[in-house]
């Protein structure tokens, strides 16, 4: 059978993975799709450099519309990432008849609905196991490893750049900015590191789980999505004591009333296979109604571990091309005329109506009745303590200090009904300073 022809749209980091592991691996690549993949071109602006990468082995062009153009191409693979361009073009290679491959989480978490649509009309699919944990195979483990399942929820440490940061911040006891500027020196954080650090990223991947655990429509706009930038050292220090550790969670959750959506960090019992997964690597546990708790584990980015994932669908696409659309695993898992109902039926929902439990960090005057006047106020509101502990004045203010730390571990409760508790909490005039509030989950 005639070698599928690929087309790369940008040969950086990903691109150029993908080129050297297809070459290297290509006759055993060959047999396992029972067909050669070829990349017959290559666009990107920079082509003296995409040239010292494939040589004499693909035509390298500046513009990536001569790729599409090219009837000979089978395969466009999307590698510009981001909202703008990518998008124009992955939509005209879907108009074009190309089957499309891409690593843009963003892209999809975003304009997903749109860009499936556009797919399905079209009869090409759109594959995007990259987008998702870098080399870890998530998305084929949901989609198809798991598919007997009504899946119950799904948690992952899906951003290598920010558990990077956190392990340093926890291993050497440093602050959130000297971490993140030695994270930028060894070339872990993007310059520009905001979607990374704010959670954007890792809501964009936790959308696309989503969409695909509870069979509903991409719907990143109603993710709630808080970053790791106002964590100290302090809090990693005490969650450490209490027997937990600090991880930026993407979870998404079915419950009786909706779809629970969220990236936040979260205290994670130690014990937990996945409180231990250090530096930049990625995981994520899915919970199944009949497989129970699984873990997938690995490098989230980078070059080869990247392109292991972008092949995995050239794979796929290389043995479905040509077969009856509907015989194909739908591209988000469940057939497409079900979402919209199903999103209906399971509404993400608001961050409000989300059940977890919690780390407060509360800084007080070291007074009679302080712990009590908290207690009370949370108990009113129906929140159940699960652990309370005072630092020593002196640990936290200094010698002779009269301020000191209490920490409290509440068992689950309605996080509008915290809100509301802790807002009166830092009303009493003996809470001195802003109250952290860190979510914890049990993950059993
Ligand atoms: N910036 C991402 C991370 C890698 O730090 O995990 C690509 O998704």
């Amino acid at each position: 059978m005639k070698p599928i022809q690929v087309g790369l749209l940008g040969i950086g980091t990903v691109g150029s993975g993908t080129f050297h592991v297809l070459q290297r691996n290509q006759e055993e690549i060959r047999r396992r799709a029972g067909r050669g993949i070829e990349i017959a071109m290559v666009a990107d602006l920079d082509t003296t450099r995409a040239k010292q990468i494939v040589g004499d082995a693909a035509k390298v062009v500046g513009d990536a519309r001569e790729v599409i153009a090219n009837p000979e191409i089978d395969v466009v693979v999307e590698l510009i990432g981001g909202y703008g361009i990518a998008k124009a073009l992955v939509l005209e290679a879907i108009a074009a008849g190309k089957h499309v491959v891409t690593a843009n989480k963003a892209l999809l978490a975003v304009h997903g609905t749109e860009i499936f649509k556009a797919a399905a009309e079209k009869g090409v699919m759109v594959a995007y196991e990259a987008a998702v944990a870098g080399g870890i195979p998530i998305i084929k483990a949901l989609r198809e490893g798991l598919t007997a399942n009504s899946i119950q929820w799904v948690a992952g440490i899906i951003n290598g750049t920010t558990n990077f940061i956190l392990s340093e911040m926890r291993d050497k006891g440093l602050d959130f900015d000297v971490v993140l500027k030695e994270a930028q020196r060894l070339g872990y954080a993007e310059a520009d590191p905001t979607f990374d650090i704010e959670g954007v990223d890792a809501a964009h991947k936790a959308t696309l789980m989503s969409a695909i655990a509870f069979g509903i429509p991409v719907q990143f706009d109603k993710a709630y999505v808080e970053g790791i930038t106002k964590l100290t050292s302090t809090d990693i220090k005490y969650a450490e004591q209490l027997g937990y550790r600090i991880k930026l969670l993407g979870i998404t959750k079915r419950t009786d009333k909706g779809v629970e959506l969220r990236v936040h960090p979260s205290l994670v019992p130690t014990k937990r296979l996945i409180a231990n997964v250090e530096g930049a690597m990625n995981a994520v546990v899915v919970h199944g109604d009949a497989v129970g708790t699984t873990l997938y584990y690995g490098k989230g980015a980078g070059s080869e571990p990247t392109a292991s994932a972008v092949i995995a669908d050239l794979v796929d696409i290389a043995r479905m091309d040509g077969s009856d659309p509907a015989h194909r695993v739908p591209a988000l898992a469940f057939q497409a005329n079900t979402l919209a109902a199903a999103g209906n039926e399971l509404p993400v929902l608001p961050m409000a109506d989300v059940v977890t439990s919690y780390y407060l960090r509360i800084r007080v005057a070291d007074e009679a009745g302080v712990l009590a006047k908290i207690t009370t106020l949370l108990a009113n509101a129906g929140i159940s303590i699960d652990a309370v502990i005072q630092r020593e004045a002196d640990e936290v203010g200094g010698e002779g200090s009269n301020q000191t730390d209490l920490i409290i571990l509440t068992h689950d409760t309605r996080e509008g009904d915290m809100d509301k508790a802790l807002a009166e909490i830092q009303g009493l005039p003996t809470v001195l300073a802003p109250i952290t509030r860190i979510r914890k989950e049990e993950l059993n």
